[in-house]
């Protein structure tokens, strides 16, 4: 059809890890662990449960279109100015407002040639121009990227942690390199699995990078387990901000999401023992691994990637752990396809990959 411009012919859409009913129903299994999409094992906070129920009764009205008090809430957490504060539809949801705010026809962005396919899927969909930087031992490559900027370059878009591979990049690295890049070169920060990360002396915190081209991306959906209830905030410079407010959606995120950020924001003790549980999980995930014989990149977040000798062979395992009942990540789509991801889950459930994992290997 003439009427579909060719970047959305050609667009590859974003397919996310099977969802456990599907898989229920194609294999006709009872136990279906899945361990395919970095979500939180526990659940949602309880108590973001209870304020969600509460909220329903108000939502035959509209949100409060200014997120106010979700934004005051986020600014007193993390010292920053009401102003200073955007919340969305997810993290994804902010990082498509960024596009359609920021980003002209003939302008360029870089990023790592393996990372998030959300930013791929929403850059080629704005049809501009994206460069890609190998990653080095499957860590971005800073200094890579900064030989990249030219005068078209709009936007840079960083993960830390990256997504899928797990690893961090520097304090000295973003030094370094935040030294390179021009003020007209708009840079994300995604860090949707900071709070995994944080206690890291070597993690860049972007919060003490508060500089007027820096855009931080933080999430509900990973560590206070609210992927389903999509909310995700932001922090950057009160212009940019204000410019970002003017473009997105009016009413995200919905009242029930508001709710429940509140309330898993104050949840502390929740978020403190699924990043004990996380931590539990990559240690036990590493040795079952090193047992294996199976290659891996340690990580900073809340899944590891496998490295296997083909893509023949990981998606093999994929299919054959799924017969099993486990729902795994292979990454082709991430431009790894020789790798796997694996999301830590509960303790039976890692045991029960350790169970399976050896009789399909
Ligand atoms: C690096 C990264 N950024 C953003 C997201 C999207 O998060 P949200 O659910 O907040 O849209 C993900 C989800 O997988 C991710 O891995």
């Amino acid at each position: 059809m003439p009427l579909i411009p060719k970047h959305i012919k050609d667009l590859q859409p974003y397919k996310p890890g099977k969802p456990i009913e599907e898989v229920r129903r194609e294999y006709k299994l009872k136990k279906i662990v899945k361990l395919a999409s970095n979500e939180n094992p526990m659940g949602p906070s309880p108590k973001a449960v209870a304020a969600m129920h509460e909220s329903l009764a108000n939502t035959h009205r509209y949100p409060d279109p200014g997120s106010l008090t979700m934004r005051q809430a986020l600014a007193d957490r993390f010292d920053v100015k009401i102003e200073n504060v955007i919340t969305g539809h997810g993290s994804e949801g902010i990082m498509s407002v960024i596009m359609r705010t920021f980003l002209l026809d003939d302008e360029e962005v870089i990023t790592a040639d393996a990372t998030f396919i959300g930013f791929m899927v929403l850059a080629h969909s704005r049809g501009i121009k994206i460069k890609t930087v190998p990653l080095k031992q499957y860590r971005f490559d800073l200094q890579g990227i900064a030989a990249q900027v030219t005068e078209k370059t709009k936007l840079i878009y960083l993960a830390n942690p990256n997504n899928p591979t797990g690893t961090i990049f520097s304090v000295k690295e973003f030094n370094e390199f935040i030294k390179k890049i021009p003020e007209h070169v708009l840079i994300i920060l995604d860090e949707a699995y900071f709070e995994f990360a944080q206690s890291d002396p070597k993690y860049p915190d972007s919060m003490k990078y508060r500089l007027d081209n820096v855009i931080t991306l933080r999430t509900f959906s990973k560590a206070y387990g609210l992927a389903g209830i999509r909310i995700g905030y932001g922090f950057a410079h009160d212009q940019l901000i204000c410019n970002l407010l003017k473009v997105k959606l009016p009413f995200e995120p919905s009242i029930p999401a508001q709710a429940a950020g509140l309330a898993a924001l104050e949840d502390r003790d929740f978020l403190e023992q699924y990043i004990q549980l996380n931590r539990h999980g990559l240690e036990y995930f590493y040795t079952l691994f090193d047992k294996l014989g199976i290659r891996y990149v340690r990580s900073h977040a809340n899944f590891v990637m496998g490295i296997f000798d083909s893509e023949e062979y990981a998606l093999k395992l994929t299919q054959r752990l799924l017969e099993k009942g486990i729902i795994v990540r292979p990454l082709g789509a991430f431009g790894l396809p020789h790798c796997i991801r694996f999301t830590t889950g509960l303790n039976a459930e890692n045991e029960f990959l350790a169970e399976i994992l050896p009789r399909v290997l």
